[in-house]
């Protein structure tokens, strides 16, 4: 399978609501599908707010089932076709669920976005594994704002100091990064098989988190062979990966900015002012006040 060829009328959308989320359009398309989606009990979800290490998480899933079984998948299909994200319904190209339901791996690595509320309920009802990242806010925003700088399936960011405020108030597409890491950080609390991880604890020690997650999915892998992973998921291997640097999509606009941008903890101080920091402080307190979740902004 090739990567994917734009269609000329994908245009930049409007934000809309939906169920109550900031969303656009190519995410909301194929609604009834999404939700009627018949998860089977071996899928494993991928769930995580935009930019909070997604691609990184889905390639070490990709690499732990399938790297030694399969080996010319790694090198002939893209991730974003390994690992297909449910919700994406961009016109002329085939759709996350059909690409999700023509997967030929078991188990079926599935990628999400969505707020937990908003999650097909066969996922829950299988029992389901889910993995979750979190990603401090800050970076998080920062990614996101670079992000929908250079993809056109996003609404336009404005500069920085805008786009900080819509952050702030959760007018970005999938809703507030605030409701996003507390809904699935109390979901843990009466659903427990999700393996809720940090993008902070990846970087600071890949190969504690790829033990981490082999022992939630009950996988034996040698010692040997997660060090393999954890090398082979490195940022700067990734980056040059055409698989898994999104360099085949053309929805992206790598001049902008590339996908793989830095891949670090605490780039926000490279972007956020004095002042900027303050504020955010001041609203994201008030935003946390009612969760025991903590993120780390520096490691
Ligand atoms: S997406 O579009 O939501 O699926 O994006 P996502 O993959 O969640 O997040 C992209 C950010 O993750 C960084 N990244 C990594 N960091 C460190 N190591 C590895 N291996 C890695 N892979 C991806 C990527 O660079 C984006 O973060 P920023 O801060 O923009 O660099």
């Amino acid at each position: 399978m090739e990567g994917f060829n734009l269609p000329e009328r994908t245009t930049r959308p409007e934000l809309i609501d939906f169920e109550g989320i900031s969303m656009v359009h190519y995410f909301t398309d194929n609604w009834e599908n999404v939700q009627k989606f018949q998860a089977r009990p071996d899928d494993i979800l991928i769930a995580t707010y935009p930019k909070a290490g997604t691609t990184w998480v889905s390639y070490i899933l990709d690499l732990l089932y399938f790297g030694n079984s399969e080996p010319e998948r790694q090198s002939s299909v893209p991730i974003y076709l390994r690992v297909p994200f449910l919700e994406m319904t961009i016109p002329e190209l085939p759709t996350g669920v059909e690409l999700a339901d023509k997967l030929p791996t078991t188990p079926r690595l599935i990628k999400t976005h969505l707020p937990v509320q908003l999650v097909p309920k066969s996922f829950w009802e299988q029992n389901c594994r889910v993995v979750y990242v979190a990603r401090n806010a800050k970076d998080n925003a920062v990614s996101y704002y670079h992000f929908e700088r250079m993809n056109i399936v996003q609404p336009e960011p404005g500069d920085w100091n805008t786009y900080l405020q819509t952050f702030m108030s959760g007018k970005n597409v999938f809703g507030p990064w605030y409701d996003h890491v507390c809904g699935y950080w109390e979901k843990k609390q009466t659903y427990s098989n999700i393996h809720y991880m940090f993008f902070e604890d990846m970087v600071e020690d890949t190969g504690r988190e790829v033990e981490r997650l082999c022992s939630f999915l009950g996988l034996s892998t040698s010692a040997e062979e997660r060090e393999r992973i954890t090398k082979g998921t490195h940022f700067d291997t990734m980056k040059q990966n055409k698989m898994t640097n999104y360099s085949t999509i053309p929805i992206m606009n790598f001049k902008i900015s590339p996908f793989m941008r830095k891949g670090k903890v605490g780039d926000w101080k490279n972007h956020f002012t004095v002042a900027q920091n303050e504020q955010f402080d001041e609203h994201y307190k008030q935003r946390m006040k009612n969760t025991t979740l903590r993120l780390r902004t520096e490691i």
